[in-house]
């Protein structure tokens, strides 16, 4: 009974995150793989670099922890993920905390969470973002689960965490599915943050003319302004890359399908659960599910009408992609913040939007400089409507704007999809114009089906009578 954490599962996220927590003063880690030959390849790989307890059992793994035992299972989502759940839950004794930190869906989380603390165990869903590369030198960490786990649990991903400004990421988010709610959207807005990147390249390249390693030095360029973020450093790495084979850009040389494992997905699923419009980051989902359907995108390319010309760039075009680019990256997070809001009310979640924000401001693949403006807009106001209205971000979209809508338009005209920038600036209309045509929809729908109306001008629920005279007569009882 040596070791104070564990991990099961050491494909190369949980050795790597192993490997971390075995480096850090005062851990001792106890691993376990369910085949014995990664458990001896890691010990006899990096067994030097701290304090490994390896099992070959799963009871030799339990009895090597020190109580509270706490297990980080870094398994495959889904079912093998359970089956370690069940396994463990044999094992340990109440008090004991199992910690997912795979990328679970969070009602999974929830489920287990029930199933598990009804043994007087604890069970944290904890999402852990940074890939390989993070779960070795520093992730970014979202815990969901009891306040009593995070006290023997907290201190230990502290200790493997990344730091912000002196600050592990890692906070406790809220209880049961939090950790893993905010994983998700976290996704949510790596999707839409990508699809604008790569919006903003597809507009450099169509319209503005440069080729990759031109737009590459663009992106460095804009790397150390207020776009500065991970997502832009790997982009103009990614665009610098020749591809060996064939001299070519690499990004002219790869499938243009972009792939994805589902985190985005449940995003909007859960969004339009919750009634949240999140079009920004569901045009970054869609995007990627147009972009692999190869069949139809050469049926309409036979079929298309001419491609246009892409219009003139025009003075000052790369500032104003910027511009656009900016302006709907804050549209992305105001609605992964506001999916989070509506979540923290609908689970009974006291999720605190600015600890978010701080454990995103390293480690994880949307870090950005940017996440300290939303530090601060929830330090002046908690319970802003949206991110929109702080005075920061109102006066930065607005400064925008004008390059936004301009944008925009280049791209419509030059036949360049702009998915992402388009659904971001429709948005930010629909809610800053004062009248939409919301009330001509409300007509069709009394008209078809008599679903009544509100009127702006008196109380009460009216219906007009289409059919007989379009009389209008009010239908909640007065
Ligand atoms: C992270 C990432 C990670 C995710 C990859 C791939 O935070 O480290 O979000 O969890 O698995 O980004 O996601 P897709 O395959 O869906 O693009």
């Amino acid at each position: 009974q040596s070791a104070n954490i564990g991990v099961i599962g050491l494909a190369v996220m949980g050795s790597n995150l192993a490997r971390n927590l075995a480096s850090r003063e005062g851990n001792v880690v106890a691993v376990y793989n369910r085949s014995p030959e990664r458990t001896r390849q890691l010990i006899a790989e990096h067994g030097s670099e701290g304090d490994f307890v390896p099992s070959e059992t799963i009871e030799e793994f339990v009895a090597s922890l020190q109580p509270p035992r706490t297990a980080i299972i870094m398994v495959q989502a889904g079912k093998g993920t359970d089956a370690v759940i069940d396994q463990l839950a044999g094992l340990f004794e109440p008090g004991d905390i199992i910690v997912d930190g795979g990328n679970a869906d969070f009602h999974d989380t929830i489920r287990r969470e029930k199933a598990i603390s009804a043994k007087g165990l604890n069970f944290v869903g904890a999402g852990i973002s940074g890939g390989e590369e993070g779960a070795l030198n520093g992730p970014s960490i979202m815990p969901g689960g009891s306040a009593e786990a995070y006290k023997t649990l907290g201190p230990i991903l502290a200790s493997i965490a990344a730091v912000a400004e002196g600050e592990p990421c890692v906070t406790h988010v809220g209880t049961d599915g939090a950790g893993h709610f905010v994983k998700m959207i976290h996704n949510g807005i790596e999707y839409a943050d990508m699809q604008l990147i790569a919006e903003a390249f597809d507009l450099l390249r169509t319209v503005g003319g440069h080729e990759p390693a031109q737009i590459a030095e663009v992106f460095q360029a804009w790397n150390t302004g207020d776009l500065e973020s991970y997502l832009i450093e790997i982009t103009a790495e990614v665009l610098k890359q020749v591809d060996a084979d064939t001299g070519k850009p690499f990004v002219d040389v790869v499938l243009d399908q972009a792939g994805q494992k589902g985190t985005g997905v449940w995003t909007v699923q859960n969004a339009l659960d919750l009634g949240v419009p999140v079009g920004g980051i569901a045009a970054a989902v869609f995007a990627r599910s147009v972009s692999s359907h190869p069949e139809q995108r050469r049926a309409v390319q036979r079929t298309a009408a001419a491609r246009p010309t892409p219009v003139s760039p025009g003075e000052n075009f790369e500032d104003a992609v910027r511009a656009a680019l900016y302006a709907s990256k804050v549209v992305a997070y105001a609605q992964g913040f506001d999916a989070i809001i509506a979540a923290a009310k609908e689970y009974n979640w006291d999720i605190d939007k600015g600890a978010v924000a701080k454990i995103w401001r390293a480690g994880c693949i949307i870090r950005a400089q940017f996440l300290n403006r939303i530090v601060e807009a929830y330090e002046r106001n908690p319970d802003l409507e949206t991110l929109l209205e702080d005075e920061y971000f109102a006066r930065a979209v607005a400064d925008g704007v004008d390059a936004w809508r301009r944008i925009v338009s280049v791209a419509a005209l030059s036949g360049v999809p702009v998915p992402g920038f388009s659904a971001a600036l429709s948005y930010y209309d629909s809610l800053s114009v004062e009248r939409l045509p919301a009330a001509l929809i409300q007509g069709q729908r009394d008209f078809f089906g008599a679903h009544t109306y509100k009127r702006i001008d008196k109380d009460g629920v009216f219906h007009t009578m289409w059919g007989a005279g379009r009389n209008e007569v009010r239908q909640d009882g007065h």
